[in-house]
């Protein structure tokens, strides 16, 4: 995920692309860069970092002109460093693109354009594109463009100037999103709305597999084939902070409702079109290694950890490599045993948790391999993890972990399935059936997501609650810690989870007239187990609201309230089970008044120990 922006028109090109990046931030901050045709050329300016280093570099280097590209970045391919940032050129310098996506035939492109004699300089995706541009034009911007097109795989959003044609930028869209802005004698094209919103309210919704000429007294549109497309005008209504957060109240409710898509981009690329393997090459270890693993150390923090006790149920069940799930903090102290087998895996979003990067560390001292499944590519963690799963979740701003903890499930479960076929511990059937569900997780998140009515009316009659309990066996349990945990700290209510079998070992006591208990009954083999427990708390005078599968009616009977969520593999249900819990704690929090995106006390980013 990263921020693009386009102007073409009189004011101050530098102004409006960079007050354009500005309030693109959120989809990225590695790095940022412009680039303006000035007087016949094409200027460049970039830096690693925040916006306010391209700022600083542009008030010793300003650019000016009449049309001008920016870019801010959420680093994918290669590192955070100025060569990383966009825009990027080609050999001549004729050409600049800025892009938001991946290209995912990038590295067969770059070997065919390096044998050409391209050079270069940045160890992106983005960068071919370029020399793709130079190699195939023909003196037709556009024509080379469509052409370009074809050639290029995967998810992009592109703008492109060109020195030759210094009155036209040209934009192409296949599943990243994108929108132009039209103003009066100047447009503009972005990748979302509040990055335009200060000069114009009038847009062209670029759909999938669309492209657009701007210049500054018109836009047309095309599909990819240069076929004409006529666009219907659409008048934004939202005030700015909205459209910051497209549309939604908060960044949490934002990010809740992307997880079909992050999930769609954690799983693209990793399994086969025929759904038979998982491939992870980036793990890097070959299948010698992975048989070798005679044990796994999953070490993270809060949500990660919560990640790692699925994961752990998920790597046993299909690998059949024992896991241990250690909180970091504990961990770096607890001169854990080891072998030389031992596989560490750190989970972090953000890649920069101290107590996790100190447990990498202290493992990685001792000669242990660390794999890092992380969502910020030149993080801590990514770069000192000897190997790096990125989840493709994209920025999460909201304090409390929603999407990344679905994508890192993701890739867990990627991991389980993949050192279980190498290993063989599964066979075709079931690796099969197991890939064409996670397949499906998108669909299945996007069904959990319609359940959000019902979610927000029990939060509203239970916003006042002191005490709230989730339950849970199995992998269900695991589900309820995260659903505790979210609850706890954006809504400020009191929350325990329980394994469903050990309430009446005490925490039973607490359950009195309407205390509000969840309940997880997602596992079939589990279930009768659960239900007895729910009596339990039942008779004690607990207000119930369970989750379950579709098709599960009878558990009407013996509760409350009822959630039914989409039948998955049982495996799987922790990504079903999970969404309406995070519903549940945003919409208790905003009925309660809180801050829901800066929860009181709590840092995105915990950098100290
Ligand atoms: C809870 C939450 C935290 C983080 C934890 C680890 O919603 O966000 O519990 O999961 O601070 O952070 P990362 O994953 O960045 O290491």
């Amino acid at each position: 995920m990263c921020g693009i922006v386009g102007y073409i028109g009189p004011r101050n090109v530098k102004n409006v692309v960079v007050g354009g990046l500005a309030k693109l931030e959120y989809r990225g901050y590695d790095s940022a860069g412009i680039a303006a045709i000035d007087n016949g050329n094409i200027k460049v300016v970039k830096s690693v970092g925040r916006l306010a280093n391209l700022e600083a570099k542009l008030a010793d280097s300003p650019v000016d002109g009449q049309a001008a590209i920016g870019h801010t970045r959420w680093a994918t391919h290669g590192k955070p460093s100025d060569e990383n940032a966009h825009p990027h050129q080609d050999c001549s310098g004729r050409f600049a693109i800025v892009h938001n996506g991946i290209v995912e035939n990038y590295l067969s492109l770059r070997e065919e354009l390096v044998a050409a004699g391209h050079e270069f300089r940045s160890e992106t995706d983005t960068e071919v594109v370029a020399h793709l541009i130079e190699e195939m034009y023909n003196g037709d911007l556009f024509q080379t463009m469509i052409a370009v097109g074809k050639r290029i795989r995967g998810a992009y959003a592109l703008v492109v100037i060109a020195k030759d044609h210094p009155d036209e930028m040209i934009a192409i869209r296949k599943a990243s999103p994108m929108i132009i802005g039209l103003g009066d004698k100047e447009n503009f094209v972005a990748s979302d709305i509040p990055a335009i919103l200060e000069y114009t309210r009038d847009i062209y919704v670029m759909e999938d597999g669309e492209m657009a000429i701007l210049r500054r007294d018109g836009v047309e549109c095309f599909t990819l084939n240069g076929e004409p497309v006529s666009k219907e005008v659409y008048r934004v209504t939202w005030d700015a902070v909205s459209a910051e957060r497209g549309g939604y109240p908060h960044f949490m409710l934002k990010e809740i409702h992307e997880q079909p898509k992050a999930v769609r981009d954690t799983l693209r690329g990793r399994v086969s079109d025929d759904l038979n393997r998982v491939t992870l090459s980036e793990i890097g270890l070959d299948e010698e290694q992975i048989r070798n693993i005679d044990r796994i150390h999953i070490v993270a923090c809060g949500t990660s950890w919560h990640a790692g006790l699925v994961g752990k149920v998920a790597i046993e069940q299909f690998a059949r490599i024992p896991v241990d799930v250690e909180i970091a903090s504990e961990y770096r102290y607890a001169d854990p045993i080891a072998t030389e087998n031992t596989l560490i895996i750190a989970i972090t979003q953000s890649g920069e948790t101290a107590d996790t990067l100190a447990a990498m560390r202290e493992m990685k001292k001792r000669g242990l391999r660390v794999l890092a499944i992380t969502n910020v590519v030149g993080s801590s963690a990514a770069r000192e993890a000897d190997s790096v799963i990125v989840t493709w979740a994209g920025p999460e701003i909201a304090v409390a972990s929603t999407k990344a903890y679905t994508t890192q499930l993701a890739a867990l479960y990627l991991l389980a399935v993949h050192f279980g076929q190498v290993r063989g511990q599964i066979d075709e059937a079931a690796a099969h059936e197991m890939i064409e569900a996670l397949d499906n997780l998108p669909q299945v998140v996007e069904a959990v997501l319609d359940t959000a009515p019902q979610i927000e009316s029990f939060a509203q009659r239970y916003a006042h609650a002191h005490d709230t309990f989730f339950i849970g066996r199995g992998i269900d349990y695991a589900v309820s810690l995260e659903g505790a945990l979210k609850l706890k700290e954006i809504s400020y209510i009191h929350a325990e989870a329980y394994a469903a079998g050990e309430l009446k070992h005490g925490t039973l006591a607490l359950i009195t007239d309407g205390v509000p208990v969840v309940a997880i009954a997602m596992q079939p083999d589990l279930y009768e187990k659960t239900v007895s427990n729910i009596v339990e708390v039942k008779a004690r005078g607990a207000f119930v609201l369970a989750l379950t599968w579709v098709g599960n009616e009878d558990l009407e009977k013996a509760v409350d309230e009822v959630i039914y969520l989409p039948k998955t593999l049982p495996a799987l249900a922790p990504m079903a089970a999970v969404i309406p819990l995070q519903l549940l704690a945003y919409y208790a929090a905003v009925a309660r008044g809180n801050d829901v995106d800066k929860p009181r006390n709590l840092a995105k980013s915990v950098t100290v120990e």
